[in-house]
């Protein structure tokens, strides 16, 4: 059964895209409509692949389709392998008129859209998110990139979908750990944007973490809208995108720390907006009582809760020095007024920065 569920649109002038969330639509769903000429390129991973390729090259009747799959995994998001999509692309005489695809998590999609800004100098592509993560966040804003050994998504560019087609049926397969790192992403656009969404998500994390597929749906529409908002006042992080870093700063030099791979993205992020709670709490911005509210969402969400183990204070003052946010060599920190009110601050007490991480990093 094809059903979409709900639809929304990044508004960006001539740039708009469509965002469409629903069940079934792997397999049926025609996206020929997004595709300019006869070819297709679609870039997946050895996991999703065998999962779903079939029924997303049935998204794309009459054209000629081919597929380049990488190996799974963040310790993959490289040079090396971002290569082997310019090798398939040249091998298979793929033109100017191509449109490249997006089949898979945060990974895939990040690095098939920075293959799509720059191939020949940019081709049109189309987003299939298939993890939690990447429906609520990834796949929607037109980040793109890579990681270097010495930072997470150093190496990128922005480069918008021509659309985002959601098949939530994809989360049947998803390991339970996985959900739970979309699900910090999820609890972020509550805590930095829609303190009503956080009192939804009060309510129905449990459903969330069995994928009950009504809950999913409404938790993927909310995010996108809220993203979409604020991609669509600033695509390009003058400003207010930044706040959908919340707890980025943090999370990134745990990432990094750990070795890419092996925490995932959205679970140093969970750890990373803990932080970023406890730092507001000691700022004197959120309540005890907000900050509370924070830790026992995250720890429902089955979120690690402290830094990797060996990880010390001067690791991530070296770590968080390299993070995109700093300006002049200044560590900017995203952190909470209040609950669903997040801002960017250059302005934290030295003594309360160090006193949270010593916190989390026993
Ligand atoms: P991921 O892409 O590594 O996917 C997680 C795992 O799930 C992988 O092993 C993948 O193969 C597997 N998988 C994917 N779909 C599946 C399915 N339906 N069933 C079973 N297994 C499936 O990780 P992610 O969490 O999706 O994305 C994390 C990445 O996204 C990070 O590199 C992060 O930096 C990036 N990111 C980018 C943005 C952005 O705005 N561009 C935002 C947030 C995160
Ligand atoms: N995930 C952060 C952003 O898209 O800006």
């Amino acid at each position: 059964m094809n059903k979409v569920l709900k639809e929304l649109k990044v508004e960006l002038g001539e740039r708009s895209y469509p965002i469409v969330i629903g069940q079934g639509l792997l397999g049926s769903y025609d996206l020929t409509p997004w595709v300019a000429g006869s070819q297709v390129m679609v870039v997946t991973n050895d996991t999703v692949g065998p999962l779903y390729l079939e029924k997303a090259i049935a998204c794309f009747p009459g054209k000629k389709v081919d597929v380049v799959t990488l190996p799974d995994g963040e310790q993959y998001k490289d040079w090396q392998t971002l290569n082997l999509i310019f090798d398939g692309l040249l091998e298979q005489r793929h033109s100017r008129k191509t449109t490249l695809v997006a089949l898979g998590g945060g990974v895939v999609g990040d690095m098939a859209g920075f293959a799509a800004a720059s191939y020949q100098r940019g081709v049109p592509f189309i987003q299939i998110p298939t993890t939690l993560l990447s429906q609520v966040d990834s796949s929607v804003g037109g980040k793109t990139g890579i990681n270097h050994p010495l930072g997470k998504n150093m190496v990128g560019a922005f480069h918008q979908p021509n659309i985002v087609l959601i098949d939530t049926d994809s989360l049947s397969t998803l390991p339970p750990r996985e959900v739970s790192a979309g699900l910090a992403e999820v609890i972020k656009y509550g805590l930095i944007r829609d303190e009503s969404f956080l009192t939804w998500l009060e309510a129905n994390i449990d459903a969330l973490i069995r994928t009950e597929p009504e809950a999913l749906g409404e938790a993927i529409y909310r995010s996108c809208l809220c993203k979409a908002e604020v991609v669509a006042a600033d695509e390009r992080e003058g400003g207010l995108r930044a706040i959908l870093n919340l707890g980025h700063t943090f999370g990134h030099a745990i990432e990094t720390f750990a070795g890419y791979g092996n925490w995932l993205h959205g679970e140093a992020v969970g750890t990373g907006m803990l932080m970023a709670s406890d730092l507001s709490l000691r700022e004197g911005w959120i309540s005890r009582a907000d900050h509370e509210r924070t830790v026992a969402l995250i720890r429902r969400g089955n979120l690690p809760e402290q830094a990797p183990e060996g990880m010390t204070v001067e690791d991530f003052m070296s770590l968080m020095a390299v993070d995109k946010k700093n300006v002049d060599g200044k560590l900017r920190l995203v952190l909470m007024r209040a609950l669903g009110d997040a801002f960017v601050t250059a302005d934290v007490s030295e003594r309360h920065l160090k006193d949270t991480l010593q916190g989390f990093t026993q």
